[in-house]
């Protein structure tokens, strides 16, 4: 076995799962070298929720956070999560868009891109594979992981054949609750290896405590590579930290080469910015420790931060743990989809909605419909007929491939956008999320007016 490769997943998914994106761009600026020259095999640093935060919250060009990176990280691959047919938004785009946005990711510096999709129904990521290896980019294919009585290891090895069959470069465990334990995880990658001919790479959260335990099996079965942060936006409801698996691995076959030093000045220059977040209150306690309900309850950390700033709003916190009891409820009437977006909000908005108007279904958001119809795809299990006629009231369930049914549409959003388009980019940005991306667009504009 050769050296445990590291992506370094604090600039997207630490602070994504520990202060909900917030961290900005003049945050990162300062140690973008540091981190290139350590040894790191990836740094993972854009996805949908990355992208949303700088638009809606931080009104920053998501764009210029990418170049800007690139440009002081020129040695790391840089990697983004692309939610397969809905690329960064929450619904399926027609594949003319697909195309548009992986080459604009690729031409702004992005190398490698990780396609998943909520159901793990392949043929949401057919697209996007594609594009990606069209326009010379690393395509990882990638299945959510999720426990029910359909998702055993065959299920997920069956997915990762078809994922390389369809072209994928390397292949992905998307552990997004720190469900994987260690020696399930072990006869996982075990069996991963034996059946894909491309590299496999693990994602786990440390949630449920579990997550470096996790890390140390798969390596012993040969995973190639491993997603870990940084320990001042690492643990909790992140991944495992990064420097307690490169210390433990020192001087064994897995070795990852990484240079200490350098990741304690990583962790220094963190440590401020982590202190000034849990100041403000964005860093909650309830992420940064072990949550045991991650695995009563399989909710992801991102979900779980969400559900705890949804109740705190509506001065719900008393409702937390009862809302926490009915998300596995609503999952299995869904077809258990995996807790990843979109389906975590559907799932976790349902489960809200449930609990608060104290009527299951009451109250059914117009994306869980779409969800019984079929147009986010095919679920693992299939939805119950009486459930979704009770959900649809009337209409067909729909069984070809969504993007199938969707004209393109990238030169109607050129329209929509043209008096605010500055770069090519901004059309993505408009379609990606079109309220926000508006509002961002006319802050721009009155900012450049008033300079
Ligand atoms: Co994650």
């Amino acid at each position: 076995m050769s050296k445990l490769l590291i992506t370094e997943t604090a600039l997207r998914d630490g602070h994504q799962s520990l202060i909900a994106t917030r961290m900005t761009t003049g945050e990162m600026l300062p140690i973008l070298e540091t981190m290139d020259g350590v040894g790191y095999y990836a740094l993972e640093v854009w996805g949908g929720a990355t992208f949303d935060a700088c638009v809606r919250f931080l009104k920053e060009d998501p764009w210029e956070r990418l170049r800007t990176i690139r440009k002081h990280v020129k040695n790391t691959k840089l990697q983004m999560l692309l939610r397969g047919q809905n690329l960064l938004g929450y619904r399926h785009y027609a594949d003319d868009m697909v195309d548009e946005f992986v080459k604009k990711s690729i031409e702004n510096g992005i190398d490698i891109i990780r396609i998943f999709d909520a159901l793990n129904d392949t043929r949401n990521l057919r697209s996007a594979i594609e594009a990606c290896k069209k326009y010379g980019g690393h395509a990882q294919g990638c299945v959510s992981y999720t426990l029910s009585p359909a998702h055993t290891n065959e299920m997920f090895i069956k997915l990762g054949k078809e994922i390389e069959a369809m072209g994928a470069d390397s292949f992905c465990i998307k552990d997004m609750a720190g469900l994987c334990d260690p020696y399930n995880t072990y006869a996982l990658v075990k069996d991963l290896k034996a059946a894909l001919k491309i590299p496999v790479q693990l994602h786990t959260h440390a949630t449920s405590g579990m997550g470096s335990m996790t890390y140390l099996k798969a390596a012993e079965a040969g995973v190639d590579i491993i997603d870990t942060a940084i320990s001042p936006f690492g643990e909790g409801s992140s991944q495992p930290a990064t420097e307690p698996i490169v210390y433990a691995l020192r001087g064994t076959e897995r070795d990852t080469g990484i240079d200490m030093e350098g990741l304690n000045k990583i962790a220094d220059y963190f440590r401020p910015i982590r202190e000034k977040y849990i100041a403000s209150g964005l860093m909650d306690s309830k992420l940064l420790g072990v949550d045991i309900n991650t695995l009563v309850y399989q909710v992801p950390g991102g979900m779980l931060s969400n559900l705890v700033s949804q109740l705190k709003q509506s001065n719900a916190m008393d409702k937390f743990e009862d809302v926490l009891r009915e998300v596995p409820k609503v999952r299995q009437d869904l077809g258990y989809p995996p807790l990843v977006t979109p389906s975590s909000q559907m799932v976790g908005t349902q489960s809200v909605l449930n609990v608060m108007s104290g009527e299951r279904y009451k109250v059914v958001p117009r994306e869980v419909m779409q969800l019984v119809k079929g147009m986010y795809g095919r679920t693992t299990v299939p939805i119950d007929e009486d459930f979704a006629r009770k959900i649809l009231r009337k209409g067909e369930r729909v069984t070809v491939r969504p993007a199938d049914m969707l004209e393109p549409e990238l030169e109607k959003s050129r329209e929509q956008f043209a008096d605010y388009i500055e770069q090519p980019e901004d059309v993505l940005t408009g379609a990606m999320f079109p309220e926000p991306a508006m509002e961002f667009f006319k802050y721009r504009k009155e900012q450049r007016e008033h300079a």
